[in-house]
């Protein structure tokens, strides 16, 4: 016997303005061709002004509980994976709590960019291990567009705002790759690349910032360590590459997810993509993802779901679930 962290809810929200690309073609040198062709991206939410990080979150996590049946007086614990946080301080998880009207669980952000949600989720299932918590909320969740330089038609096309959530539930199992729950996680980060993803300014350096990024550089990264770390996820849960019901990777690059199936022997129709609907949400991306997929019919229960990002840092990491 043993315990796992079994999925009970997902949810998302996506703010109501929709962007589509002939947006940026009135004040940028590209076009739609360029950016559906480079990224796979067709449109992308902004969040309205004076709409926050948190809001988006909280949206994100009534949705999730609403399915898991669930209020969040019942809450241990709240994880947030955001890098677009409201507030300095306090973390957007407590804001959070506080909306969701829970004042016994306790609740922190975790910052791992793009790859924010695999590390939050890892957190997570880690707290449900240890015995500190029995169900908890995970949420990614970002409003990109505040940190955009809207002159840098290399980036500023690429993001967007939403949120996404997961409640976990402890539950006892019989300690087999055939459990529901997560199954395995594996994370990584390497600091020496800090130069290839980046926001510019921050609170210690007394400036705001905006998102620099050497695109082909990470690219190449992407492709060759989402593959890498999904296989080792994997190998730690005992599966192999034909076990895997879905890929549910960050939607950074439609060019990116191809390259990580074919490296993974998965076929596209295996894959969960929403990256033309939403563009890179970051820490956002793979809690959306998911929610779609359940929504859409494609997730259901039982079914081995892989979980790949990539992000400043850099940053990566995987999650092995069975639905
Ligand atoms: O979420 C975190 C992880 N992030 C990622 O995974 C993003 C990874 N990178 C990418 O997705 C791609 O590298 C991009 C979509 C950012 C760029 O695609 P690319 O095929 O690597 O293009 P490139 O950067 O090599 O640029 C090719 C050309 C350049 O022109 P020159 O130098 O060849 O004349 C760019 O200036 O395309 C130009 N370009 C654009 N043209 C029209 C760059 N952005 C644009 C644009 N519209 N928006």
């Amino acid at each position: 016997m043993t315990i796992r962290s079994v999925v009970k809810g997902v949810g998302h929200y996506l703010p109501e303005k929709i962007v589509p690309n002939s947006y940026f073609e009135s004040f940028l040198d590209t076009t739609n061709e360029w950016i559906i062709s480079r990224s796979g991206i067709e449109r992308r939410h902004f969040a309205a002004e004076g709409q926050t990080t948190s809001d988006l979150a909280t949206k994100a996590a009534a949705k999730a509980l609403a399915m898991a049946g669930m209020t969040g007086e019942d809450l241990d614990a709240i994880v947030v994976a955001t890098s677009t946080a409201d507030l300095t301080f306090p973390s957007v998880a407590t804001m959070v709590q506080n909306n969701l009207g829970n004042t016994t669980g306790f609740a922190f952000d975790v910052q791992a960019v793009c790859a924010g949600f695999v590390f939050a989720l890892s957190n997570a299932n880690a707290l449900i291990l240890s015995g500190q918590a029995k169900r908890v909320l995970v949420i990614g969740a970002e409003t990109f567009s505040r940190i955009m330089d809207w002159t840098d038609r290399g980036t500023c096309v690429l993001f967007g705002d939403g949120a996404g959530a997961l409640v976990l539930q402890a539950e006892d199992a019989a300690g087999t790759s055939g459990d529901r729950g997560i199954l395995a996680t594996d994370l990584n980060s390497d600091g020496r690349f800090k130069d290839l993803l980046y926001v510019d300014g921050g609170v210690s350096t007394q400036t705001t910032g905006r998102l620099r990024m050497e695109g082909k550089e990470v690219f190449r990264h992407a492709v060759e360590k989402l593959a890498d770390t999904a296989d080792k996820a994997l190998t730690k849960a005992g599966l192999a590459h034909d076990d895997v019901d879905w890929v549910v990777p960050h939607q950074a690059n439609i060019r990116i997810i191809q390259a990580t199936a074919r490296k993974l022997g998965v076929s596209m129709d295996k894959v969960v993509v929403t990256v033309q609907d939403h563009g890179n949400t970051s820490a956002a991306s793979i809690p959306l993802a998911l929610s779609v997929g359940v929504q859409n019919g494609q997730i259901k229960q039982g079914d081995l779901v892989v979980t790949e990002a990539i992000g400043g840092g850099l940053a990566w990491g995987s999650v092995v679930i069975r639905w």
